[in-house]
């Protein structure tokens, strides 16, 4: 589910105006509770986990993977960032292709910087796989993440219903020298 094939991993720390994307390390576990059990950051994700359960289970080292980034804003976790391979899409278009994920913590929403710390992991996953479509998925009422997609550059591909809810679908072609 996440190979992201013969990409080196981990790359050096990118930094953007105000952030860096980062490997996840043992100090960002709180934040990395606090992501998973937050409803609001759930709401259209399919629930949150029980904290005490998280507590428990999450290792010490979380989420460590490649194309798995912590963005980091003056020294602490505000979000995670997710590029994975999409085998097992519900999607026909979707399968196989490279999927964004982006969670953020609420305090840190409405500042842009979902939207930096996106541009600047797709700029480096231009790089490292060129010429890769990358998809996302978000549901239609997650109207942040809607917003967020298309100033991203994603392009619907298809709408469709899923967990009792409408499903966005959008693609995201790479930038060619050209364009
Ligand atoms: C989806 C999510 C990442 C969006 O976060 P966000 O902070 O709203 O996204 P952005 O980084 O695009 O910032 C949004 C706002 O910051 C504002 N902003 C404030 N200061 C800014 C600055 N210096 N630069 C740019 N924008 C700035 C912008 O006006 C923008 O508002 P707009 O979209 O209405 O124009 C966040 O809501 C979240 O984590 N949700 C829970 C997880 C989730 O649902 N993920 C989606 C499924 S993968």
């Amino acid at each position: 589910m996440t190979d992201l094939g013969p990409v080196a991993w981990p790359p050096a720390p990118i930094r953007t105006e105000r952030l860096v994307l980062r490997e996840p390390e043992a100090r960002d576990r709180a934040a990395f509770i606090e992501l998973l059990a937050s409803p609001e950051v759930h709401a259209y994700l399919g629930g949150s986990r029980p904290r005490d359960e998280l507590e428990r289970e999450v290792p010490e080292v979380p989420e460590r993977w490649p194309g798995s980034f912590v963005v980091d804003l003056g020294g602490a976790m505000i979000g995670q960032i997710l590029l994975r391979r999409a085998t097992g899409h519900r999607r026909p278009a979707a399968v196989g292709k490279v999927d964004l994920g982006y969670l953020f913590l609420p305090r840190a929403w409405g500042f842009g910087y979902a939207a930096e710390a996106c541009a600047a992991a797709l700029d480096w996953f231009d790089g490292v796989l060129p010429g890769e479509p990358v998809v996302l998925a978000t549901q239609t009422a997650n109207v942040g993440s809607m917003r967020l997609a298309a100033k991203l550059g994603f392009t619907e591909l298809e709408r469709f219903r899923a967990w009792d809810a409408e499903q966005w679908l959008g693609m995201r072609s790479p930038v060619t020298l050209s364009d």
